[in-house]
């Protein structure tokens, strides 16, 4: 191929896409440059700290550290698109409601980890949460916050779950 570039498809946010790059490119660059969803955050750049979690096919992944290659026919969603994720409540929209956060670089990696663990188990206790979120790094050690925040995502969905059901 000309250049070492490759053609890959996949799904972005629910939108099939198409994209021709090197087949290293990271997927960080290719979600924060190629397609300016820069919700998705970069620390270590090193796979470590969990601020560039991503979903890839329902999992979470560094995009830092996926190249461009496995993404061929793979389901992506960052946390641009997390709201349309269906089975979680509105997990954005709930931790701006608490605001215990300083910088917020953190918050984008651990709203997608909270996302996919409310996937596997939609009702975590405490212990569970602390233990999916254990490979976020905060930069500002606000970790209470956090932890904050993240049991307010929990109790809000299992109430929207209780309403539904009553409701139904
Ligand atoms: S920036 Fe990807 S894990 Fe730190
Ligand atoms: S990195 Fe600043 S609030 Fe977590």
């Amino acid at each position: 191929m000309p250049g070492n570039r490759i053609k890959l498809k996949f799904t972005l946010n629910e939108k099939d896409v198409t994209i021709e790059c090197p087949p290293g490119r990271r997927l960080i660059d290719i979600i924060r440059l190629d397609f300016k969803l820069t919700g998705t955050k970069e620390g270590c750049g090193k796979g470590e700290c969990g601020s560039c979690v991503i979903l890839m096919n329902g999992n979470t992944v560094n995009s830092c550290i996926i190249p461009a290659f496995r993404l061929a026919d793979a389901n992506i969603v960052t946390i641009e698109g997390l709201a349309r994720v269906k089975g979680i409540p509105d997990i954005r929209s709930l931790f701006a409601e608490i605001q215990p956060l300083q910088c917020g670089y953190c918050a984008s990696g651990v709203q997608m980890v909270l996302a996919a663990l409310l996937l596997q188990n939609p009702k975590p206790d405490e212990r569970e949460i602390r233990e999916a979120l254990s490979g976020n790094i905060c930069f500002c050690s606000a970790y209470s916050g956090l932890l904050k925040s993240a049991l307010h995502v929990v109790k809000h969905s299992k109430k929207r779950r209780y309403a539904k059901r009553i409701s139904g």
